[in-house]
C-alpha cells in the first residue's frame, strides 16, 4: 500500500488530498477540494492525466495492451462469447446464465422494429446523406416516440430505454444504408440472431430470402464484440458529460454518436480503409509514411496510434485475425490487406512509429473486413456506433445510477482580455 496523501507545497500554503487506489490501474489524487483549498484549478487539456469517474465496467492497460470488461479480457470474449453475452455482462456485470441470456436476447429482438413515423424522417434526408449524419438526427429524434420511458430517475425507465437503444441501432443503421441505395427498408425478422437480423435487414431485399452466412455473422458479432466498450473516451464521456445535465438517454446517445463520427475517434475505420486505397499498392508505403512523420504535414496513418495503448491494441490482434477467416471462409482476397499488413510491418520497424509507440488500433483492420462483407467505407462508423451503443448505455447507467453523479462543468485557465469599458461605435 503506497502513500494515502498528495502534498501540494504552492504560493506559501500546503495541502494535502487523499490518493484513491482502484482494483486494478493507476492510483487518483482526490483534487475535488482543491479550489476550495488553493484557489486554483488543474490544468489537463484533452485530459491525458485526469481521471473523470470511477468505472467498474472496462479496464485498460495501455502499456501492456490489456483491455478487460468487467474484469474478463477481451481476446477470451471474442473467442468465446457472443455480443449480447457481452452486452449482458457490461449492463448487470455478470456472465448471464443460459436463461438469463435467452430472457435478455429475447427481450432486445422484441424491441427491434422503429416506430412507422421514424420511416417518414429519413425521407427528408438527401439520399447521399452520410449514414452518421442520419444516424444522429433518428437516434435523437427517439426520444419523440417514447415518452413513456424518459425519466431517467425511474430505474424501469432506464432500463426500458437502454434495451430499446441496443435493440433499435441495427435497424436504424441498415435503414440509413438502405435509404442511400434506394432498395426498400427490411423489417426486422425475429427468428434471426441480434447480427445475423442486422445482415437481412442490411443485404437482404423484399424479392427473395436472404440467407445469413454463419461464418459472417460471427466475425460481424465478434467485430461488435470488439467495439462494445473501451473505459472514458471521447464518445463515452460525450454521453456521461450529456446524461449528467439530466437529458434524456435519447439525446445521450446521440451525442455520443456525433462525437464518435469525428476521424481522430470512431471515423478512423472509414479514413483508414480510404487511407489504404489512396496508398493503394506496396510501393507506395515509404511515401505515406515519410508523410506521416513529416511535422509540415497534417497526414497521420489512420487507424495508428492511441491515446491509452503504447502497445498492441489487442481488439487490433482479434481483427487481423478475423479478416484471415472471413477472406478464406469467403474464399475472397483485396490487395488492400497485403498493403495493411506491409504498411503495419514497416511502421513497427520505424523509429519515429517505436519512439512514439504507434500501433494499429482498433480501427487499422476493421474497414478490410466490413468492405469484404459488403459494407460501403460510409457505413464503417456507423457499425462502430451500433456496437459502442451498448458501452454508452451501460455507461449511462452506471453514472445515472451513481449517488455522488453531478453535472459535469470544467473551469478553465483565461486568456483573454482584463475587463475594459464599451467603446460607442464612433469613438473606435
Ligand atoms: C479510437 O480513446 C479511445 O479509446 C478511442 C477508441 C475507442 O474504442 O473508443 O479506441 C477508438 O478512436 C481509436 C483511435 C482512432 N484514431 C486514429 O486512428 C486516427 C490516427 N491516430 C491519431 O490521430 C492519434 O494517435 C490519436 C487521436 C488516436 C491519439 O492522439 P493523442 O493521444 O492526442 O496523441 P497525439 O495526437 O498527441 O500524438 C502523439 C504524437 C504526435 O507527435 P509529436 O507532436 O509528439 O511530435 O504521435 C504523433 C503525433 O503527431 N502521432 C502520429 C499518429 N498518431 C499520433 N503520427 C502519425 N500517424 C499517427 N496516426
Amino acid at each position: 500500500m503506497g502513500d494515502t496523501n498528495a502534498t501540494l507545497n504552492a504560493k506559501g500554503d500546503t495541502n494535502n488530498f487523499e490518493i484513491k487506489s482502484g482494483t486494478l490501474g493507476p492510483d487518483v489524487v482526490d483534487i475535488r477540494k482543491l479550489y476550495a483549498n488553493t484557489g486554483m484549478f488543474t490544468y489537463d487539456p484533452g485530459f491525458t492525466s485526469t481521471a473523470s469517474c470511477d468505472s467498474a465496467l472496462t479496464y485498460i492497460d495501455g502499456e501492456e495492451g490489456v483491455l478487460l470488461h468487467r474484469g474478463y479480457p477481451i481476446g477470451q470474449l471474442a473467442e468465446h462469447s457472443s455480443f449480447m453475452e457481452v452486452a449482458h455482462l457490461l449492463l448487470n456485470g455478470e456472465l448471464p446464465s443460459a436463461d438469463a441470456l435467452d430472457d435478455f436476447t429475447y427481450t432486445i429482438t422484441r424491441h427491434t422494429m422503429l416506430h412507422d413515423q421514424l420511416r417518414q424522417f429519413y425521407q427528408g434526408f438527401r439520399r447521399d446523406a452520410h449514414p452518421m449524419a442520419i444516424m444522429c438526427g433518428a437516434v435523437g429524434a427517439l426520444s419523440a416516440f417514447y415518452h413513456d420511458s424518459t425519466d431517467i430517475s425511474d430505474p424501469e425507465h432506464r432500463k426500458i430505454s437502454s434495451h430499446r437503444l441496443i435493440a433499435k441501432m441495427p435497424t436504424i443503421a441498415a435503414m440509413a444504408y438502405k435509404y442511400a441505395i434506394g432498395q426498400p427498408f427490411m423489417q426486422p425478422d425475429n427468428s434471426l440472431s441480434y447480427t445475423g437480423n442486422f445482415l437481412r435487414m442490411t443485404f437482404g431485399v423484399p424479392a427473395e430470402e436472404y440467407e445469413v452466412n454463419p461464418v459472417v455473422e460471427r466475425a460481424l458479432d465478434r467485430i461488435f464484440i470488439l467495439h462494445a466498450d473501451h473505459e472514458q473516451n471521447a464518445s463515452t464521456s460525450t454521453v456521461r458529460l450529456a446524461g449528467s445535465s439530466g437529458a434524456n438517454p435519447f439525446a445521450c446517445i446521440a451525442a455520443g454518436i456525433a462525437c464518435l463520427w469525428g476521424p481522430a475517434h470512431g471515423g478512423a475505420n472509414e479514413a483508414a480503409l480510404n487511407m489504404l486505397h489512396e496508398i493503394g499498392t506496396p510501393g507506395k508505403i515509404p511515401e505515406y509514411i515519410a508523410r506521416a512523420k513529416n511535422k509540415d504535414d497534417p497526414f497521420r496513418l489512420m487507424g495508428f496510434g492511441h491515446r491509452v495503448y503504447k502497445n498492441y491494441d489487442p481488439r487490433a490482434t482479434v481483427m487481423q485475425k478475423t479478416v484471415r477467416e472471413v477472406f478464406e471462409a469467403l474464399n475472397v482476397s483485396d490487395p488492400v490487406f497485403e498493403v495493411a499488413l506491409q504498411l503495419e510491418e514497416m511502421a513497427l520497424n520505424d523509429d519515429y512509429f517505436v519512439e512514439k509507440k504507434l500501433f494499429p488500433n482498433v480501427d487499422f483492420y476493421s474497414g478490410v473486413i466490413l468492405s469484404a462483407i459488403g459494407f460501403p467505407t460510409t457505413m464503417f462508423t456507423a457499425l462502430f456506433a451500433l456496437a459502442r451503443t451498448v458501452g454508452w448505455v451501460a455507461q449511462w447507467n452506471e453514472m445515472i445510477s451513481d449517488p455522488a453523479q453531478r453535472i459535469g462543468r470544467p473551469r478553465q485557465l483565461y486568456t483573454g482580455p482584463a475587463q475594459r469599458d464599451y467603446v460607442p461605435v464612433d469613438k473606435r
